[in-house]
């Protein structure tokens, strides 16, 4: 049965030690290591395991495995439909993972509402808020429905005592992090927690075959709290990101076992909750200022769906000795590489300017094909001379200055013509292959620039 150990754990990647480490040596984190004690039981898939151990399965030839056939329904939310590959599926567990205040819960209340309305049965379990809270912010929402059942509750056994109870068809988790199971000793929102009440809920979904939505809050590195650990336990990860101060939210599918992932779906946050976005690439281009130096705009996807995104950039004399370079939406780490690539290949010298990086609307953007955007918004703004506003650009830009091929470059051109750009500029290989006069191809960042200034 259970064998109780203690474990010092990384709360920022979930690595394990026997004893307590000043520095994470998986993920480079200083003193994140807390110890916990560990129950050591069955996880759901290792009991899958020993199910199918037990029952003396034989391995098939891979031509005869039938093909798994999912039950899908819609959401009822189109765009999250879309992201999702089709709609939800029975038994699936998904976690959803942001800042707080980002919109989570609206979400998930308005979720519950429009999937109430098509007669399904909805526990929203909620160790965040009372049931007068939830009643409120439902009623501000408009998302009341008798079919909506509120359980204000921390205790992971009462949760699962009452959705077998009442078997709902989706059942909502707010949040993983203020759950706990009286089971296991460490407080909740400890890794050992988070995962427990990960591993039993997607226990339960699977008995029951209820959809869980699982919320997750996302810690200041920008990951889910264990994320490591939670994220392999689920079917499905979503992200919803967005600028502070912002309208735009933009939900990511990070993984999904029933669809691609990479998808995007974006809402606008109103006091009446959050409104579909359906034409997002027209929406990002909508408060773009083309006479400026300092913008371009880069189709951008990590999944089937590409969405135009202005990416921004602003370079100025330094006053400091050592000049800053901040980017939002854009990998930090990779900006100096840019400038170095300027420097050596472009002769766009910017050791004493602070050059600051933007992507509008609160998107980040952890795809190579941004590359050359970048490297253009900040070339264009140190010469000061606006890019013209029929172009849009994407591809990766290679340490000597090659342009690199991305994934899905016909999908993007398209959506970049769909908006009427007529100067689509690509790595060469996509536009030999594209023989298109409106897509412009090049092999080296020098060779790019001249053609645009
Ligand atoms: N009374 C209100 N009127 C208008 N907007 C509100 C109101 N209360 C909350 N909001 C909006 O909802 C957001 C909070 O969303 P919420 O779903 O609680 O976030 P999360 O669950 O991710 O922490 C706020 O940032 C705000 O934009
Ligand atoms: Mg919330």
């Amino acid at each position: 049965m259970a064998k109780r150990k203690t474990v010092f754990v990384c709360t920022s990647c979930g690595y394990r030690s026997g004893r307590w480490l000043g520095r994470c040596p998986s993920c480079g984190s200083w003193n994140s290591f807390t110890e916990e004690v560990e129950i050591s039981r069955v996880t759901p898939t290792a009991r899958g395991v020993l199910n199918f151990l037990s029952s003396g399965s034989q391995p098939l030839p891979i031509t005869q495995a039938e093909e798994e056939v999912f039950v899908r329904f819609p959401s009822g939310i189109e765009v999250l439909d879309q992201a999702l590959g089709g709609g939800l599926v029975k038994g699936q567990v998904i976690l959803i993972g942001g800042e707080p205040g980002i919109g989570k819960s609206t979400l998930l209340l308005q979720l519950s509402h429009s999937l109430a309305s098509e007669g399904k049965k909805v526990l929203y379990a909620s160790g965040e808020e009372s049931v007068n809270q939830i009643h409120l912010r439902a009623k501000r929402l408009k998302a009341l429905n008798e079919n909506i059942f509120v359980l204000s509750e921390t205790v992971l056994e009462k949760i699962e005592e009452v959705t077998q109870e009442i078997n709902p068809d989706i059942l909502i988790l707010d949040s993983v992090q203020t759950v706990f199971s009286a089971e296991i000793e460490s407080s909740a929102g400890s890794v050992s927690q988070v995962r427990e009440v990960t591993y039993r809920i997607t226990e339960l979904s699977k008995q029951s075959g209820a959809v869980s939505l699982i919320v997750g809050h996302v810690t200041k590195e920008g990951q889910i709290a264990g994320p490591k650990v939670l994220e392999h336990i689920v079917d499905t990860v979503l992200q919803f990101e967005g600028e502070r101060g912002s309208f735009y939210r933009i939900l990511k599918v990070v993984k999904n076992r029933f669809g691609p992932a990479g998808e995007v779906a974006v809402f606008k946050m109103t006091s009446f909750g959050l409104e579909e976005v359906p034409e997002p690439s027209a929406f990002f281009l909508s408060e773009r200022n083309t006479e400026r130096a300092g913008t371009v705009i880069f189709p951008y996807t990590e999944g089937t769906k590409p969405v135009l995104l202005e990416v921004q950039a602003l370079v100025l004399p330094s006053v400091y000795s050592t000049p800053q370079r901040r980017s939002e939406g854009f990998n930090p780490n990779r900006l100096p590489i840019i400038l170095a690539i300027l420097e050596k290949e472009a002769k766009i010298f910017l050791r004493d300017k602070d050059v600051f990086v933007n992507i509008v609307g609160g998107m980040k953007v952890d795809e190579p094909g941004v590359d050359l955007a970048v490297a253009l918004a900040i070339t264009s703004s140190a010469k000061n001379k606006p890019i013209p506003p029929e172009v849009a650009v994407f591809g990766e830009l290679g340490l000597t200055g090659e342009i690199r091929n991305v994934y899905f470059a016909k999908a993007r051109v398209d959506e970049a013509k769909r908006f009427g750009f007529k100067r689509i500029l690509v790595p060469k290989s996509v536009a030999r292959e594209l023989k298109d006069p409106d897509v412009e191809g090049f092999l080296h960042i020098g060779q790019l620039l001249e053609a645009v200034f």
